[in-house]
């Protein structure tokens, strides 16, 4: 048998134990969290993990993957909508509510948290109460790699968050929002002018 054959069959071999493996995960997180909702044929990947607190919830919606190494974690509330994804190494944290659309594209190296520790100057950050703000994403938003969504923030349906860039403040719906802080102007096709 030529080599290039043996390869791609060892290759179609190993996917489908990973994708199996993969699947014994998934189920085996349905069983060990009760708060865990999980929509038709979701992908989990490699290395990912879920984590839901007792007592929290967290749905992921129908056809939704999660990628590899990513790590999605609620204490609250964590909703993701149909057709989502969530790229390589994102770190999702809801210790209050974390709500995504459906058919968001979240790019690699995300992180998504509704949380801040306490910044009183008199003890450890360690020992002070988080401050919690619900993070709310809608459908269709795009949010680049290494980009970061902070606590109290409203990303509107259609929207694109720039590569790197640092989300403080609500992003209205159709926009583009870029850097650091991120800014926000009205969305355009690639390559179309913007308006004078
Ligand atoms: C936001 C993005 C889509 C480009 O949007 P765009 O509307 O076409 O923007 P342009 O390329 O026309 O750039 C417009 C301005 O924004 C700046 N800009 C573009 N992307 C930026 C970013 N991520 N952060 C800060 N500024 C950015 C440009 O430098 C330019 O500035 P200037 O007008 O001072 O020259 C793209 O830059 C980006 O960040 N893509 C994400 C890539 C990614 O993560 N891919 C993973 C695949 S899922």
């Amino acid at each position: 048998m030529p080599l290039g054959l043996v390869r791609h069959a060892c290759n179609v071999v190993a996917q489908a134990v990973g994708r199996s493996y993969q699947w014994c995960r998934l189920q085996w997180f349905r069983w060990i969290y009760p708060g865990l909702e999980v929509g038709r044929s979701v992908r989990l990947e490699r290395g990912a993990v879920l984590l839901v607190v007792r007592g929290a919830r967290m749905r992921l919606g129908d056809r939704t993957v999660v990628g590899p190494g990513t790590h999605l974690a609620s204490e609250g509330v964590l909703e993701v909508g149909a057709d989502s994804y969530v790229g390589k190494g994102s770190i999702i944290v809801a210790a209050g509510r974390v709500t995504i659309g459906s058919d968001v594209l979240i790019a690699s190296n995300v992180v998504i948290r509704d949380q801040d520790h306490g910044t009183a100057t008199t003890r450890p950050f360690r020992l002070q109460s988080l401050d919690i703000d619900p993070v709310n994403i809608g459908a269709n938003v795009w949010i680049g790699a290494n980009a970061c969504v902070l606590k109290g923030v409203t990303i509107g349906a259609n929207s694109v968050v720039g590569a790197g860039s640092v989300v403080t403040r609500d992003v209205p719906p159709d926009s583009v929002a870029l850097g650091i802080p991120a800014r926000h102007r009205p969305r355009r096709e690639v390559g179309q002018p913007a308006a004078i």
